[in-house]
């Protein structure tokens, strides 16, 4: 047969509709309408090929075969990323930037991360008990907001931290949108870069002094492969690259919540924690529940895989969502089982749900061990610190909206602080 002739391509002009239309699912019901591993497609005007699965995962995570430069639309980056940002950039320039980051995210870090978050949430009881509805995802990405301004270098105080959380939300739920949605998207990454550019400034005329080991000063002071420091404007980018991704966490602390709420029965699990049962319940949270649709990469140089033959250039999607998914990967993929994750080897490519590979060479997000903690933090409290009830609510969550949510932000009621 001859290459290329044998890959399923998707009819019309263009397809970037269809991916609206049908957003998480968009790939994996073209895989399974051809059966297939691999299709190709138009999107945003030019050739696309979607690929699913293990083997594709480790192909898409070679550095040597693909690249990130010139691949994410400038309307991704006006919102959700920055403009030339850590993830636009390949090979020595990827790596030792990705450096700052894993140093800046250690395991020291995540668990000091972790305790200020739960300090938070307990100081946050009596005000939760005089409430009477508590919105979860809007009283976490406060809390986390707070927590990781002032942790990074950047004091705020409370009340601050709900119209900057706000700011954060707005990048993260509006690069997909267009309209108004889109537009306070990026008014709200504008304003955020001028006060953190304008700190940068003041930290660096020594205005403000701000320890050594902060995440402000490691980004403020790191110098890049030309051995100059970034311009204050690079450095308030790569310093959102940290706060805002922290404050999505919210995202999975909501999908963990109701994670909980549908499986009673894994409570008296988490309790016992037998098993390590926190961490594979927000393994499973990570897997079941959608968050990344997708990851995209340019081909660096041509190759042969599944007898398709990649040209340089070529843009190609990997399906995330799907491979959380797979069957081939996961025993009947669509039931909540955090016992699946009980003795599952570690496996850089086929549990993607931040990306895969070595996080220290490819794209893979360095936040996952914060991420984790995060949740399982979150989980605790819920569990151990307070009672509440869950009345009737819209929990929901659109599969057709990326990124998605429960669509009543799962609400608490009646809250209770544990004896
Ligand atoms: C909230 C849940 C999170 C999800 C779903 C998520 C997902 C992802 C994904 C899919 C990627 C890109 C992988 C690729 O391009 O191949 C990524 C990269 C990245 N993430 Fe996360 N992430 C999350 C949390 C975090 C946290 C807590 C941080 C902490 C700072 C973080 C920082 C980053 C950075 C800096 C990158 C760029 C890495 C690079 O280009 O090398 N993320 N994340």
């Amino acid at each position: 047969m001859r290459q290329n002739s044998n890959i399923p391509k998707e009819r019309g002009l263009d397809n970037t509709l269809n991916i609206l239309k049908e957003g998480y699912l968009f790939i994996p019901n073209r895989m399974n309408l051809f059966n297939s591993h691999i299709f190709k497609t138009r999107i945003m005007g030019q050739k696309a090929i979607c690929i699913t699965g293990k083997e594709a995962s480790k192909i898409f995570y070679n550095p040597d075969l693909f690249q990130r430069k010139g691949v994410a639309p400038k309307r991704i980056q006006k919102t959700l990323f920055g403009v030339n940002a850590i993830q636009g950039k390949d090979g020595l320039a990827h790596i030792k930037r990705k450096s700052l980051f894993m140093n800046i995210l250690s395991q020291k870090e995540e668990e000091k991360i972790g305790r200020l978050v739960k300090e938070e949430l307990i100081k946050s009881i009596d005000k939760w008990e005089h409430m009477g509805e508590v919105v979860l995802f809007r009283e976490i990405s406060e809390i986390i907001c707070y927590v990781v301004c002032n942790w990074v270098g950047i004091c705020i105080t409370r009340e601050e931290a709900k119209t900057r959380a706000n700011d954060f939300l707005r990048m993260i739920y509006s690069f997909a949108s267009v309209g108004p949605k889109y537009e306070k998207g990026k008014k709200a990454r504008k304003s955020t870069e001028r006060w953190i550019e304008n700190i940068v400034e003041d930290v660096r005329n020594n205005k403000i002094k701000v320890g050594e080991n902060s995440p402000l000063y490691k980004i403020t002071f790191y110098k890049d492969t030309d051995n100059k420091l970034l311009d204050s404007k690079m450095v308030a980018i790569e310093v959102i690259n940290t706060i805002r991704p922290i404050v999505a966490v919210s995202t999975y602390v909501v999908f963990a919540a109701l994670a909980l709420h549908t499986n009673p029965h894994c409570k008296e699990k988490l309790i016992k924690n037998e098993d390590n049962y926190y961490e594979i319940f927000v393994q499973e949270v990570r897997r079941f529940y959608p968050f990344t649709p997708f990851v995209v990469a340019k081909v660096k140089q041509n190759f042969l895989w599944n007898r398709y033959e990649f040209k340089k250039g070529d843009l190609v999607i990997l399906d995330v969502y799907g491979i959380n998914h797979d069957p081939q990967i996961w025993n009947e993929p669509e039931k909540f089982d955090p016992e699946r994750f009980k003795n599952k080897e570690q496996d850089l490519f086929d549990f993607i749900p931040q990306g895969g590979g070595n996080p220290a060479i490819t794209h893979r997000c360095p936040g996952e061990g914060v991420t984790i903690k995060i949740t399982e933090v979150v989980l605790d409290f819920l569990l151990n610190n307070i009672d509440y009830h869950v009345k009737e609510q819209d929990l929901s969550y659109p599969l057709d909206k990326i990124p998605t949510l429960p669509r009543s932000g799962f609400i608490m009621s009646n809250i209770k602080r544990k004896k």
